[in-house]
């Protein structure tokens, strides 16, 4: 690394940085914060050190979250996932996990079995060009289940690293553990040596400021969490400590806590912890669900939905949906013309079944009236 006249170079080549300093300044709006990013941060996307930014997040993210204790930055939920489960396989020296049917933890080989999100939409049994060997240890059972779960961890005594699991999960549409499903994951990973692995890629600072785990008081070993380009996983600082440098487990990234992913997080930490700001989340998401549920009823369609603070979902069955079985039951051709429909009229929901619906807290009133509004025309 070499510093002239302001301008650092990192150890990996940046191409055409003059860009770069645009496009922070677009996402940071403060005036007063320009200041200071412009100093450390001008020209200056990569760069292979503990930066102010990096320190600040992270202590904001360790305060935040009950389970974190020390946390690693990484650029993706993908990343995020693979750095977890080698950390869980590295920790307890096992090497089989479980995971829950329609959950999505990213695209890595090992998590590529009966995913959700994209690979349920577009109803891919696991991916071509996973080879067998990489999904051998990924042991599966339906969300919601805990006599499979017992079932697995009985025929695969003293061999499982983890349970990974979404905590509401997101990635099949939307919906909830049962009560005694998530203690029931946390009594068993106990008992038995395992790690309890919250992936909160999309419910981490959604549901609450501290997440499903503050949402629903059940506290994982290690958490997994995701951004603008940004993802980080965190927990026990016994577990942590396996990874470099502090300990033999490797994991690295070039961009890894950049200042633009940092800078970016800590603006949004900042607006989140703001009074007020989950009850807005709250307030419009139970007005928007309601409305459109009431809007698909009068005209007599087989609805069900619900919502948690900032994350929603509506399925065109009667319900209930406790696992990706339920779900697959909604009449997807209905959701797509629906989904249609409401494009025309100007607002935009995740175009599937499989998704859940977020706002945010640029979402006002208005803009959930119109969008009932626009429900009850299609
Ligand atoms: C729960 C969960 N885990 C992991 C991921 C993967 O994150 P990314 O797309 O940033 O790689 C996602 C993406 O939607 C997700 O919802």
């Amino acid at each position: 690394m070499a510093a002239t006249n302001g301008v650092a170079l990192s150890w990996q080549l940046n191409l055409s940085q003059c860009q770069i300093p645009r496009l922070i300044f677009s996402i940071v709006s403060r005036p007063e914060k320009r200041k200071a990013v412009k100093v450390i941060n001008a020209f200056l996307y990569c760069f292979k050190a503990v930066i102010l930014e990096l320190r600040l997040l992270a202590e904001m993210v360790i305060s935040a979250v009950p389970s974190i204790e020390m946390v690693r930055f990484v650029n993706s939920g993908t990343e995020a996932c693979m750095g977890v489960l080698r950390l869980a396989r590295a920790f307890t020296g096992r090497s089989k996990i479980v995971k829950f049917e329609g959950c999505y933890h990213g695209h890595a080989d090992p998590f590529l079995v009966k995913a959700g999100s994209g690979v349920a939409t577009l109803g891919l049994p696991d991916s071509p060009g996973v080879p067998k060997a990489a999904t051998h240890d990924t042991l599966t059972a339906p969300y919601n289940d805990i006599s499979a779960v017992k079932s697995l961890f009985d025929d695969n005594k003293g061999e499982i690293a983890a349970i990974i699991l979404e905590p509401v999960v997101g990635n099949s549409g939307f919906f909830p553990p049962k009560p005694e499903f998530l203690d029931a994951t946390r009594n068993i990973t106990k008992e038995t040596g395992a790690l309890l692995i919250f992936d909160e890629v999309m419910t981490g600072f959604r549901l609450a400021y501290g997440g499903a785990q503050e949402y629903l008081g059940i506290t994982p070993d290690l958490t997994i969490r995701g951004g603008l380009p940004v993802g980080a996983y965190g927990g026990r600082r016994d577990i942590m400590e396996m990874v470099a440098p502090a300990g033999p487990m490797h994991q690295a990234g070039t961009l890894s806590g950049n200042p633009l992913a940092m800078t970016a997080g800590i603006h949004t930490l900042k607006r989140l912890n703001q009074p007020g700001a989950y009850e807005h989340l709250d307030k419009i998401t139970s007005e928007l669900t309601q409305g459109i549920l009431d809007a698909g009823k009068k005209t007599g369609h087989a609805m069900c939905g619900g919502y948690i603070s900032g994350m929603f979902v509506f399925f065109f069955t009667d319900g209930p949906v406790h696992n990706f079985s339920d779900a697959k039951k909604s009449d997807t051709a209905k959701f797509a013309k629906f989904y249609r429909g409401m494009l025309e009229e100007g607002v935009y929901f995740a175009p599937s079944q499989f998704e859940a619906g977020f706002t945010s807290l640029a979402h006002t009133a208005e803009h959930i009236q119109r969008t009932v509004a626009a429900a009850d025309k299609v």
